[in-house]
């Protein structure tokens, strides 16, 4: 069996720590014959908490499980990881100023952003889920130069995911059947779930435009985008917390498919840096439809795209350009 690989989660003790932890102890995230050594990274007031986290992954006896190192010590979390899971971040709390926010954030990823640089295996793969999530990850290469912008990704499979199953439940199929919606821009409430090129396989087996499936374009451009919009913010309303489970499911597909490649004529949705493809500002981490393939992702090129899809996606891109602006100020300050 392989050499076991050394993963980084940040924010461990949280909620969305605890749904992901087991999953790659399980081996969801780097496969059924990888062994792992979990990092496990908090701060010092949920270091009981995180123990506790540490008690029940040993009680678990994962096979995969080779080791585990339950930290508030940056540079101990950091050594030698080839994966790093960013969770932990500062939430913005009632009456808080997005600037303060983000302030706190900024110092956060100033931090761990710098041991990473230092201390991981220098082909490290980087995703970032903690909000803001694309601007951290702009935040983190600001003070890990050395990390290759390839490598520094953020999290919006979750919204992908999302939009396939709220196709497949309103087509009735499985969602496995439904394939090849796109995730554009931020991972917030602007980003544009597209519809546009993806593609269904009916109950009779037939493949369909999502389009033609549905057969309904009011609710495709109007109520399917608010739903997949306002998701998360739906979640945290029926369960007071966030969605971890869901999201933590999302990692593992995000790191799973960026290691092991996407399948033949499907493409996922990741954050990642632009190049200014489809008229996207390079230098954004911005959402696109990737392919994967050797470790490497390559964003799809060539898809049409309409007057509706293009308002759309310059507005979360406005929106990012923002955000890069006030963490731009706070870096300098
Ligand atoms: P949580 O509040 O339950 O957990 C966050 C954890 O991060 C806490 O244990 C906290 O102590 C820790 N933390 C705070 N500062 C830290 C630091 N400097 N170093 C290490 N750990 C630190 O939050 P939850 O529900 O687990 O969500 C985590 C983040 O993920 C939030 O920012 C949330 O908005 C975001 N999120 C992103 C999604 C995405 O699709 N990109 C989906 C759902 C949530």
């Amino acid at each position: 069996m392989a050499e076991p690989v050394k993963v980084l989660v940040t924010g461990a003790a949280g909620q969305i720590g605890y749904a992901l932890v087991p999953l790659i102890a399980r081996g969801h995230l780097l496969g059924p014959d990888q062994p792992v050594i979990l990092h496990m990274l908090d701060i010092p007031p949920c270091m009981d908490s995180l123990k506790g986290v540490e008690m029940e992954l040993l009680d678990a006896a994962y096979p995969l499980l080779r080791g585990i190192v339950a930290t508030s010590d940056v540079v101990e979390a950091a050594t030698g990881v080839k994966v790093a899971c960013m969770v932990g971040g500062f939430p913005r709390k009632a009456g808080m100023e997005r600037k303060e926010v983000m302030g706190k954030n900024v110092s956060i990823y100033k931090e761990q952003a710098a041991a990473l640089e230092k201390y991981a295996d220098k082909d490290v793969k980087v995703v970032v889920i903690a909000n803001p999530a694309n601007t951290n990850a702009l935040v983190l290469k600001e003070y890990a130069p050395g990390i290759p912008n390839k490598n520094i990704t953020c999290l919006t499979r979750l919204d992908h995911n999302r939009a396939l199953a709220q196709i497949a439940q309103r087509v009735g199929v499985p969602v496995i059947n439904v394939k090849n919606v796109a995730i554009w821009g931020n991972h917030s409430s602007t980003q544009y779930p597209d519809v546009n090129h993806g593609v269904v396989k009916t109950a009779e087996g037939v493949e369909k435009s999502i389009r033609e499936a549905v057969a309904d374009d009011e609710w495709l451009n109007d109520e399917f985008i608010k739903v997949v919009q306002q998701r998360g913010a739906a979640i945290i309303k029926m369960r007071k917390f966030s969605s971890a489970l869901s999201a933590a499911s999302a990692v593992c597909d995000h790191v799973s498919n960026w290691i092991k490649g996407t399948a033949e004529g499907t493409w996922v949705s990741m954050g990642v840096f632009s190049d200014g493809s489809y008229g996207v500002p390079a230098g954004l981490i911005y959402s696109f439809p990737v392919t994967t393939k050797n470790g490497e992702w390559e964003i799809v090129q060539g898809l049409p795209i309409d007057d509706f899809s293009r308002a759309k996606m310059d507005a979360t891109a406005a929106e990012l350009v923002e955000e890069k602006a006030l963490a731009d100020s706070i870096i300098k300050e």
